[in-house]
């Protein structure tokens, strides 16, 4: 569609443009951001850091709570008065672009082109018919999603983000990402064995493979099951370290835990939501499975690794979560002990099943059990990170750190933050490290 035709003096050669990315929400995005990058550079157009030249700016958004939204509106803006400096092309991708559609061109005068989830590999030749036809279009809907090969991330070359599965099928019902990114499409075990094997000649040692519930892989084409996925990549590539995100516990298996025990190649750490210890508030959540099934889980993965890292999502404040569900999701947390937790408070979700009932818990009462479940997990990460003190574990190292001249920091196995002292330069190298003390949340240690 196009409500109107914009003033677009920026010229018709792509090859002269410049791009800036500005990117919100999950690893989903980072690693559409990162692919989006290469699309353009293959054809033609520069990579730049700096949003204030840039021709074309790109900001790749996430719907997940009404905040993010905000906060998209916010920057757009900001990019508004930027256009009124220098003309240039403003592109809207990622869930809010999805979700908003052809409204936000109505909406945002200044907003170019409307891209949604799966057009990702159309986005080329989007901004080059817009740089031809000067016409402003939304193009989003679920026409199929095609997966592109993935690259090297740009900061960090010896990492590479690898979706493996796209989109969701599980309709939790708070939750807008059914919406933004479609049912679930699974990338072949093939063509993701032939990317990896191509990411590690360029010299990438870890992969993060990703996916809403990654557990779900190759169901709906009949592929290998995702602990069979993370065997091939381990045993058919010579890439060095194995991460993914996020498993679903409903569909959490005994062989996954077996591989992440046992596969010196998978990382040691689980991120595995609960979102609430309330059986009443799971049903209502559509999660499809209880409290007890969750802990069965957690205690199988301890048997078989101990010292396993875990990390969880939970969202308190959910319509009838009354105060004893709540103590229930608050003492889970005391005795799970987690690594760490990324703790939200319910966000409305427009088109979610959730949003048709009343938001009933008030946002004093959603606030002070955020505020009391952040305090609580904050003292146990504390607590759980001194008990690694005078362990060795594998780091692979990130960057330099910036207050310290022979600093370099990485991250363990078990997705620690270590700082280490070297006179040469280790990024991109995986050492053993001694964890020896702690600096707040980040070890001190000596390679060994
Ligand atoms: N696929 C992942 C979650 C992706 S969204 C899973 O099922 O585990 C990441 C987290 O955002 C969710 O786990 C949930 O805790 C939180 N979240 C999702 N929708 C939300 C909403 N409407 N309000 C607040 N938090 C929400
Ligand atoms: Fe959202 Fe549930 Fe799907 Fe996770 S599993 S993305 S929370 S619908
Ligand atoms: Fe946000 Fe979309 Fe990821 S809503 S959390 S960017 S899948």
């Amino acid at each position: 569609m196009s409500p109107e035709k914009s003033c677009n003096n920026i010229g018709r050669n792509p090859s002269s443009k410049s791009f800036f990315i500005e990117t919100y929400g999950c690893q989903m995005n980072i690693a559409d951001s990162n692919d989006i990058r290469h699309m353009l550079v293959e054809n033609g157009f520069k990579d730049s850091d700096d949003l204030d030249s840039a021709d074309i700016i790109i900001i790749n958004t996430c719907s997940v709570r009404a905040t993010a939204e905000q906060r998209i509106r916010g920057r757009l803006g900001y990019f508004k008065k930027l256009k009124r400096e220098k003309n240039r092309i403003v592109v809207l991708t990622g869930c809010v672009a999805e979700r908003l559609s052809e409204q936000l061109l109505y909406e945002f005068p200044d907003l170019d082109i409307v891209l949604g989830t799966h057009f990702k590999s159309n986005f080329v030749s989007a901004i080059n018919t817009y740089i031809k036809d000067n016409e402003r279009k939304s193009y989003t809907g679920f026409h199929g999603y095609s997966f592109v090969d993935s690259h090297e991330d740009k900061e960090q070359n010896f990492r590479a983000y690898v979706p493996v599965i796209h989109g969701c099928n599980n309709f939790c019902s708070y939750c807008i990402v059914p919406y933004t990114r479609g049912r679930e499409i699974s990338r072949s075990s093939g063509d993701i064995i032939r990317n990896i094997k191509k990411l590690v000649e360029k010299g990438v040692k870890e992969v993060v493979l990703l996916g809403q519930n990654v557990n779900s892989y190759g169901k709906d084409r009949g592929d290998v099951s995702f602990s069979q996925l993370l065997s091939k990549v381990s045993t058919l590539t010579d890439v060095e370290r194995i991460r993914f995100i996020t498993s679903h516990p409903k569909d959490f298996t005994k062989e996954l835990a077996e591989i992440i025990a046992y596969d010196d190649k998978v990382c040691k750490y689980l991120h595995l939501p609960f979102q609430s210890a309330s059986d009443k508030v799971l049903k209502a959540m559509g999660r499809n499975y209880t409290f007890k099934s969750y802990m069965d889980n957690i205690d199988y993965m301890r048997k078989l690794f101990p010292n396993i890292a875990l990390s969880t999502d939970v969202l308190v404040g959910f319509p009838t979560e009354n105060d004893d569900d709540y103590r229930m999701t608050l003492e889970a947390i005391k005795k799970i002990q987690f690594d760490t937790a990324f703790m939200f408070k319910y966000s409305v979700r427009e088109g979610t099943k959730a949003s048709k009932g009343e938001d009933s818990v008030p946002e004093k009462v959603k606030l002070e059990r955020l505020q009391e479940i952040i305090y609580t997990q904050n003292n146990i990460t504390k607590s759980v990170n001194k008990k690694r003190i005078g362990m060795v574990e594998k780091v692979l190292f990130d960057y330099k750190a910036k207050n310290n001249t022979n600093g370099y920091i990485g991250k363990t196995d078990s997705f620690k933050n270590v700082v280490v002292d070297s006179e040469s330069s280790i990024i991109g190298n995986i050492e053993n490290v001694k964890l020896d003390s702690l600096s707040g949340n980040t070890f001190i240690g000596k390679i060994v």
